[in-house]
């Protein structure tokens, strides 16, 4: 098969699902009638919340906020909450960047996800001052997480204390500042200042790779198996769903399903579909392939007991707003994650979901 032409059987196959779509701009335009008989907006056509990654220079553009408020009921800022943007190298605090997000969210009533308290990415200064002395340490770690979470308490809905405590290879736990001086006990040290800082949040360990690297998975539910039987105040598991189009059917839902298993809230809460890297993939097969993707994570929402249906997040509102389009080794920049185009017009994957999430599939 000549793999540099798209498959007559995609390229049907797309343009089925794109008439099907009833495409239309959603650039501040209303919606045609045909298109919003055939997609209505997200948040209004599915049981549980639909939320997106968003950030202030997003919120700067008429359409996208326009495109946000039609479509998404809850929003998790990209990087302004984060210990990369808020802690200052003198150990002071800056939240002018994340009370922006919080301060729109407020306004036009979305739930706030707070994303994330502690990385293993991070070694700031300030805590790396004070590495030798724990009990120093663990003020600064206890005032940082007081001070974030403590800030939005009564408006983040839930936070992401820990994020990423999975080795990359699914053997152990990363190595990180915080393991080493508290060892892997900072993961409950964490969650006891989160639960002090805001009563009411639902409190997240969050992972990626969890449906593709089994091994992954199951060391995180080591980890959560272990935080329950200490009667950690852990409520809900973040699987952040950044998949390759080639992830073989039903991945989704087995992870989905295996962190359920716990009985906590399960949020998928970093869902996109990458385009990259270009394997034995057409791009009209790997957009079709992005749309069944995106059906059975809205099924495997769907067949989650209500209480458990935390949200469903994108990551991302438009494809040219994704990470995969910015990060550092963001391909030939023409990757198409998420579920709205360039445009903000809906994709196929936009349609599947919503089929996938209303059990229609
Ligand atoms: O906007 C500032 C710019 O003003 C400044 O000059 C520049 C200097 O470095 O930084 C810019 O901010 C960047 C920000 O993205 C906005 O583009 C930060 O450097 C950069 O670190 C940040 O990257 C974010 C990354 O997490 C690290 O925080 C990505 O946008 C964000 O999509 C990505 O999201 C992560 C999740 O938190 C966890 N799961 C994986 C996911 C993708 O990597």
């Amino acid at each position: 098969m000549n793999l540099s032409q798209p498959s007559r059987r995609a390229l049907i196959a797309s343009a089925l699902a794109q008439s099907a779509l009833g495409l239309a701009a959603c650039r501040g335009r209303a919606q045609t009638p045909a298109a919003a008989a055939t997609l209505p907006p997200l948040k209004d056509a599915v049981a549980f919340p639909v939320g997106a990654a968003i950030s202030v220079g997003g919120l700067e553009d008429a359409d996208y906020q326009t495109l946000l408020l039609a479509n998404f009921s809850q929003v998790t800022a990209d990087w302004e909450m984060k210990m990369e943007q808020i802690l200052q190298s003198d150990g002071s605090f800056s939240f002018a960047k994340a009370d922006l997000i919080a301060a729109f969210a407020r306004q036009h009533g979305l739930r706030l996800h707070g994303h994330n308290l502690i990385w293993y990415i991070y070694s700031p200064a300030p805590f790396e001052r004070v590495a030798d002395d724990r009990a120093a340490f663990e003020r600064a770690y206890g005032n940082y997480i007081l001070a974030v979470g403590g800030r939005y308490r009564g408006q983040a809905v839930g936070w992401d204390v820990v994020n990423e405590p999975v080795a990359e290879d699914g053997q152990g736990y990363r190595d990180c500042l915080w393991r080493k001086v508290f060892g892997m006990d900072y993961v409950s040290i964490a969650l006891d200042y989160a639960r002090r800082a805001d009563p009411d949040a639902v409190l997240f360990l969050n992972d990626y790779n969890l449906e593709s690297n089994p091994k992954k998975r199951a060391s995180f539910l080591r980890l959560v198996e272990d935080l329950q039987k200490r009667g950690a105040p852990l409520g809900g598991l973040g699987s952040q769903t950044h998949v390759q189009a080639d992830l073989p059917p039903g991945a989704i839902k087995a992870a989905v399903r295996d962190l359920a298993s716990t009985g906590l809230k399960i949020h998928i809460s970093e869902f996109d579909v990458t385009l990259q890297p270009s394997r034995l993939m057409s791009r009209a097969a790997k957009l079709e392939a992005q749309a069944r993707l995106a059906g059975e994570a809205g099924e495997a929402m769907a067949a989650l007991p209500a209480a458990q249906r935390y949200a469903f997040t994108t990551w991302g509102l438009r494809d040219k707003d994704s990470w995969l389009r910015h990060a550092p080794n963001a391909g030939d920049g023409t990757d198409a994650p998420l579920f709205f185009d360039d445009e903000g017009r809906p994709k196929p994957a936009a349609a599947a979901f919503l089929k996938g999430a209303r059990g229609t599939a």
